[in-house]
């Protein structure tokens, strides 16, 4: 079967940024190392005055299409993943495509366009329905542009403030990729949540402590699905494992529960156990609270095992350096989990080329995917092209009092007035409302 998979990103971030630790956490009267240590966060991305989820999607296809020297003609299909839509009917693909067609000769007429909504999950799945279209052989040549963008924001004072972030990741889906080649066989973990849900409102309902439960849970299914159909996952299987982040420290204990899971039954457990003991299992304990208090402590006494350790840095850690400096991007996290990961192989010099990827997605609501992707010989010369640490360094960093402005500006209820930080140069921005309240955009040069 030909190789399908993902050829080239691009990443559009807000262009203003918050100190969690510095700027935020003052304000809160909260120990700057709450953010830095325990949620394992520096910064939060915001939008600017001009910026949606519209401008940084199609900011961010129109880097990818410049780069990749792509014209209208190209793209058979245009996906947005967004939990930040603000229209019920028109998807956010045709306000996106409008945008480009403003700077392209040519339309996207001929282009299929729709939007995926389920939570953070909805980049996956776009991103599975991009690369199944292209594998049913209904693209006549074609790629297709997925984009997952979104604004996450938290009403003020909810304990998910400190997660919030904005941007958008633009990805180009082809048969042959250059980037890297998506495993048919997947493994999910679905079921019906309410650990985090937006029942006709902007910010989200949350139940904080439960939904890092139903992640660790759904998570556990989806791995335990994929096995039944890719065979068993060893813990050194894969080069990276990226997960969705909706916070560095969440990724923390996915980690934990990834390694006791993989390693379960193997050398590396009869190897611990001389001094940590065996892993507990279920059906030696009566009761279930039990059992997880001695799940627990063993793994509190795992995490600090060197072997854990070393494993963790290499595989995990490496994941989670442009989340630790954006927050959560909704849709768009995972797919920057897989970015930073690319990066740190770059960046130290490794050969990645046939190398393989667990990619661990998930969506409150709630649903995790796990599938494999093996690295392609191209992904070198698309991972140099990328220059997302120079874009994070160039945001303007907002004083607190400046942030509070910010979120009521892009708070629904309130769409305050306020003028932008930082000055269009080569983006869409948004530029009013049009006569059917349809928000309107424009290329500034
Ligand atoms: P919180 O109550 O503000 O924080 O809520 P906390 O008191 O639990 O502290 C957070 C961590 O910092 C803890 O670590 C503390 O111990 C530690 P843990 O025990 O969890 O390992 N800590 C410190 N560490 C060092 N020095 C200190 C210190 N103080 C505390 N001084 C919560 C945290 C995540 C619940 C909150 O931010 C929240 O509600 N976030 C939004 C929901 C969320 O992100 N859930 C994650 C799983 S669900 C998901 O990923 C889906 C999502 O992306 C949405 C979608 O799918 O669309 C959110």
């Amino acid at each position: 079967m030909t190789a399908v998979g993902i050829d080239a990103v691009e990443v559009w971030t807000g262009k203003l940024s918050l100190d969690l630790a510095e700027t935020f956490a003052p304000e809160q009267g909260d120990d700057p190392a709450k953010y830095t240590k325990g949620l394992g966060l520096r910064e939060s991305s915001f939008p600017d005055a001009h910026e949606d989820i519209v401008t940084m999607g199609a900011n961010a296809a129109h880097r990818l299409m410049e780069r990749k020297s792509l014209t209208p003609e190209d793209v058979g299909r245009i996906d947005v993943a967004t939990e930040s839509a603000f229209d019920n009917s028109k998807p956010v693909s045709t306000y996106i495509a409008g945008c480009l067609e403003q700077v392209y000769d040519g339309d996207f007429h001929h282009a299929n366009k729709g939007e995926r909504k389920f939570a953070c999950i909805a980049g996956t799945q776009s991103l599975d329905d991009a690369c199944n279209w292209i594998r049913a052989g209904r693209n006549r040549g074609r790629g297709a542009l997925v984009i997952a963008s979104d604004t996450a924001l938290y009403e003020r004072g909810d304990a998910g403030e400190a997660t919030q972030g904005a941007g958008a990741v633009a990805m180009w889906v082809t048969e042959d990729p250059a980037l890297v080649e998506l495993s048919v066989e997947q493994g999910y973990g679905s079921a019906d949540e309410t650990d985090f849900l937006k029942p006709n409102q902007q910010f989200p309902s949350v139940d904080g402590k439960r939904s890092i439960q139903v992640y660790l849970a759904r998570m556990r299914e989806a791995l335990e699905d994929f096995e039944s159909v890719a065979g068993d996952v060893g813990p050194d299987d894969y080069a990276y494992a990226p997960f969705h982040t909706p916070y560095p420290g969440m990724v923390r204990k996915a980690a934990l529960l990834a390694y006791r899971h993989t390693t379960r039954g193997t050398d590396v457990e009869d190897a611990l156990a001389e001094d940590i003991g065996r892993q507990p299992r279920r059906e030696a304990f009566d009761d279930e609270s039990a059992f997880e208090d001695a799940v627990s402590d063993y793994t509190d006494a795992l995490k600090e095992r060197s072997e854990y350790r070393e494993w963790y840095d290499a595989r995990i850690e490496p994941t989670l350096a442009i989340s630790e400096r954006v927050g959560n991007w909704y849709t768009g996290s995972v797919h920057l989990a897989r970015l930073s990961a690319l990066h740190h192989a770059a960046a130290n010099g490794r050969d990645l080329a046939g190398e393989k990827l667990l990619v661990a997605s998930y969506g409150s609501g709630a649903q995790a995917e796990v599938h494999a992707e093996t690295v392609r010989d191209g992904w070198r010369e698309e991972v140099d092209a990328l220059s997302i640490f120079d874009r994070v360094e160039s945001r303007y960093d907002l004083s607190f009092a400046e942030y509070e402005r910010v979120h009521d500006r892009h708070n629904h209820a309130k769409q305050a007035e306020l003028d932008a930080f930082t000055t269009p140069e080569d983006e869409f921005v948004f530029d009013g409302w049009g006569p059917m309240n349809e928000r309107t955009y424009r290329y500034v040069e």
